[in-house]
């Protein structure tokens, strides 16, 4: 590195005021030329030192990138668990949980919020904050208000109630009854019958009373919305039940990516295959995943690809069917819960004249009878207003202008 170049001195002249004016006019002049000739040689190093400087600078710039790309080889994620105010963080490492400690330049600080995904290094150094967008969509399916459902919202199927409790909620509260017993919780529950029946029903209520996170994806809408990253989503959305374990991810109509793989084969089905190629192997990571459980929901049980049924995917099958008779006359007292109904009302005769009605079709009824009631100028509703409600639903039902009331609800 070459030195500074010493600056020329400074032109100094002493003239004498009582010179005669010709002679001191020389003077100054030989001075005026003195000031030029060193103005000359100041801007010429001038120049060189900034050329000097940009040449540094282009160096600073190299070796900073360098030094980057050596740091950033192999990183590990990390998730922003707290920022402390003195330029501290929190960070959770993905994979092992293992929280650390580190210090962050308060460039950095500005730019993450607890929860944030980042890349550290070896030393944990943080390295990028990463682009929150596949996050965000994952995240947006994490359902932080409760559902306004519960248990008792749901008639009919107690059977099927106690049996989802028993295999998600109870290994999510109590692992230690498991751990005593030797086995392990089944890992997945699918809920499998015919539409309205309140299998979505069911699992919203599990939502609202268990503490565990709950995560809520439909089949359908990632087949449909999320073309071409339906695996990544699958990815990120058990990244993030493990992030935030314990955690139920609820999986609705999941014949929607779970159907029969051989058929045809056009780009959209290898889309769905991919899909569910990536949920499979995130079901099987059954170390990795923790205290995590699966709910899933299809009214077409027929259509599911028999390997998400294999043990430890959707090891226990929960058929909830259409209601039996009691099980009509339940779901008909909780929809008119909040009705004004008469006392004469009888529930029993009810249940018996719809059978083979879901619990969607009697939740359609309870309205239909409560619509014939304004009709008819009362706040009352009668046992009339059911039976003609009923009447009513059987004509459409035979004109096939409604197939399934249940369609309206989803
Ligand atoms: N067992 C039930 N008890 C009370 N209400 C019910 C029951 N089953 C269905 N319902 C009513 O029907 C509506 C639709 O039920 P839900 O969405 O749970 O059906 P589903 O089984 O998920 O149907 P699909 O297979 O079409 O998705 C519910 O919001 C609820 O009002
Ligand atoms: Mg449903």
């Amino acid at each position: 590195m070459s030195r500074s170049p010493s600056i020329p001195d400074r032109p100094h002249r002493d003239i004498d005021p009582d010179l005669p004016d010709d002679e001191r006019l020389e003077a100054l002049r030989g001075h005026y030329t003195d000031l030029v000739d060193v103005n000359e040689q100041l801007s010429e190093q001038l120049e060189e030192a900034d050329e000097r400087r940009q040449d540094l600078h282009d160096r600073v710039d190299r070796v900073e990138r360098e030094n980057e790309t050596l740091k950033s080889s192999s990183l590990y994620i990390a998730t922003i668990e707290d920022v402390l105010d003195n330029d501290e963080v929190i960070v959770k490492q993905h994979g092992n949980n293992q929280e650390v400690l580190t210090d962050v330049s308060s460039r950095v600080v500005e730019k993450v919020d607890a929860g944030d995904r980042v890349a550290v290094n070896d030393s944990f150094a943080i390295q990028t904050v990463l682009d929150a967008e596949t996050d965000a969509r994952a995240q947006s399916m994490e359902i932080t208000e409760k559902p306004e459902v519960s248990y008792a919202d749901i008639g009919g199927i107690d059977e099927q109630v106690r049996e989802v409790r028993e295999a998600v909620e109870q290994p999510l509260a109590e692992p230690e009854l498991f751990d005593e017993v030797g086995i392990e919780p089944p890992s997945g529950v699918l809920l499998h019958g015919p539409p309205g029946t309140g299998k979505t029903m069911l699992a919203k209520a599990v939502a609202n009373e268990t503490d565990a996170t709950f995560i809520k994806m439909a089949g359908s809408e990632l087949v449909r919305k999320f073309i071409g990253e339906g695996s990544r989503l699958v990815r990120d959305l058990f990244e993030m039940a493990r992030e935030r374990e314990p955690a139920i991810i609820f999986i609705d109509e999941i014949d929607a990516i779970a159907t029969t793989r051989s058929e045809s084969k056009t780009s959209g089905d290898a889309e769905v295959q991919r899909t569910m190629m990536q949920l499979l192997s995130e079901m099987d990571g059954f170390e990795a995943r923790g205290e995590i459980r699966i709910i899933a929901a299809t009214n077409r049980f027929d259509m599911l690809d028999r390997a998400i049924l294999r043990p430890g995917r959707f090891d226990r099958l929960i058929e909830v069917p259409e209601p039996d008779q009691e099980g009509r006359e339940q779901i008909l007292q909780i929809h008119t819960r909040g009705m004004n109904v008469d006392d004469e009302v009888e529930f029993a005769d009810l249940a018996e004249d719809t059978d083979g009605y879901s619990g969607a079709e009697i939740e359609s009824l309870a309205t239909e009878a409560g619509m014939f009631a304004i009709r008819n100028d009362r706040d009352v509703v009668i046992h009339q207003d059911f039976v003609e409600a009923l009447e009513k639903i059987e004509k459409d039902d035979s004109s096939q202008v409604v197939p399934s009331a249940n369609y309206f609800f989803n």
